[in-house]
């Protein structure tokens, strides 16, 4: 097929150059942003009548029956096309004739590109929202029934305080709030309108820019026209948003992988999401937590692909932004499955030991700091009441003993102050419901928070 540049040119390209150059192997993805692109630019080049109202109707008819045409299932854009736009264009002029040839009046696929590429984006962020909604909603379903089910918790893995088992749960839906949040962020800025800025001075066409960005639903246009078809800043930021997301789906997978062994047993795994040992008949794996712990390194990878192929670009356009494409449509696939496959896991693909979590807490020593905090209320320096804490644990684990099995008497020898109501407070339903702090996990401070999450999630 001839290049449509071909005239200023006297030999036809190298063929593997010819394929190395190429993109419409991945941008066929933007096939319907970049005709929603060109019948905004066609209708508007109508309306300032630098089309014919007769040549705009025949522009539009023809990419609407490309359209249709793809989404039958009768049109597959590919090679030797170089990428989308030549694709579509090209198409067009098979269609319809010499009018194709004015759709790219007034244009570049410079400001082309950057608006499909938005376009497409600024979609898939939606549906990347709802994903993070449904697995907030399905955390939110196992807090809500599981306040009063205790677990450890830890820092440095080694066990620190109990915890409600709600209260775990509900720290993740306030990790993916945020991803929420940034991605709502990025996607302002993703919905700012390039198209009209042509190679990257603008054109003297009578071009009216903000009617393309109503017609397509942008929020503003770029100021700038050498900035609007440079900047990638979008695509790094909104991979950088679910490089973060990852990070999250990898934490909560990573406990799960830790819960469901023998040496935790704090869950199981249900055989609607583990597979077997192709040698090992006694296997359950937890395939799908570790896959998503797995792909995490992919975003990162994009991250820091995307962050190299912009550094030290010169104005304007350089090809090097056609390598931005693979990144973002990889990243919106894995973040997405990942998402949903997390939602399903968490849904039924795991069940809780309720009985071994609420016991779990009773064989340690996780009650340590409120054994200080009851001296504490009873006037004693926290620092001095820390030390006589730690002397009560060595004590202990040489006698091999918990808090709960020392005498009064014993106590007593560690400090007068210790009374018998001691033991009450040492109990781990007790640890975890006197922690009243505003953002703690205390029975009353989750029931309220569950409360204001039944709100947010509208449930
Ligand atoms: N396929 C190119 C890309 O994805 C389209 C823009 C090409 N522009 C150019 N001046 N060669 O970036």
């Amino acid at each position: 097929m001839a290049k449509v540049w071909s005239n200023r040119f006297d030999n036809s390209l190298n063929p593997f150059i010819e394929k190395f150059n190429a993109s419409i192997s991945f941008d066929n993805t933007l096939i319907i942003e970049d005709i929603e692109c060109s019948i905004a630019h066609a209708k508007m080049l109508g309306k300032t009548k630098v089309l014919s109202a007769e040549d705009t109707t025949k522009i539009i008819t023809g990419l609407e029956t490309i359209k249709i045409e793809f989404l039958e299932g009768k049109f597959f854009p590919g090679p030797p096309a170089e990428d989308i736009h030549y694709c579509i264009e090209e198409k067009l002029i098979n269609l319809i004739g010499e009018t194709g040839k004015k759709l790219h009046t007034g244009r570049s696929r410079n400001d082309q590109v950057a608006t499909d590429i938005r376009l497409w984006l600024r979609k898939e962020i939606d549906k990347i929202e709802y994903l993070i909604t449904d697995l907030q909603k399905s955390l939110f379903h196992v807090a809500k029934k599981n306040v009063y089910t205790l677990i450890p918790g830890y820092t440095h893995m080694q066990r620190a305080q109990p915890l409600s088992l709600a209260h775990h749960m509900l720290a993740y839906l306030e990790m993916f709030q945020r991803d929420r949040e940034r991605f709502k962020e990025v996607r302002s800025r993703v919905n700012t309108s390039p198209l009209g800025a042509a190679a990257l001075a603008g054109t003297k066409i009578k071009i009216d820019r903000s009617f393309t960005a109503q017609e397509l639903g942008f929020e503003k246009i770029y100021q700038n026209s050498i900035d609007a078809v440079s900047d990638r800043d979008f695509s790094i930021e909104f991979v950088s948003a679910s490089a973060l997301v990852m990070s999250h789906l990898s934490k909560i997978s990573e406990e799960i992988i830790l819960w469901v062994t023998d040496e935790f047993s704090f869950a199981k795994l249900t055989d609607k999401c583990a597979t077997g040992s192709s040698l090992m008949p006694q296997k359950k794996n937890p395939d799908v937590p570790e896959l998503i712990r797995g792909k995490t390194g992919r975003v990162y990878g994009h991250l820091q692909a995307l962050l190299t192929m912009v550094k030290a670009v010169p104005l304007a356009y350089n090809k090097d932004f056609q390598e931005d494409k693979e990144p973002i449509f990889d990243t919106v696939k894995t973040i997405s499955s990942c998402l949903k496959a997390m939602t399903i896991l968490i849904n039924e693909g795991i069940e809780f030991n309720i009985n071994n979590l609420t016991n779990s807490v009773e064989k340690d020593f996780s009650n340590a700091t409120d054994l200080a905090d009851y001296l504490v209320g009873k006037n004693v320096p926290f620092r001095s009441a820390y030390q006589i804490v730690g002397e009560i644990v060595k004590n202990c684990l040489e006698r091999k003993i918990l808090f709960k099995d020392l005498e009064l008497d014993e106590f007593k020898k560690f400090h007068p102050k210790f009374e018998k109501n001691i033991y009450e407070n040492l109990k781990p339903i007790n640890v975890v419901k006197s922690r009243i702090s505003k953002g703690g996990t205390g029975f009353d401070q989750v029931e309220i928070e569950l409360n204001n999450w039944k709100k947010k999630l509208l449930l």
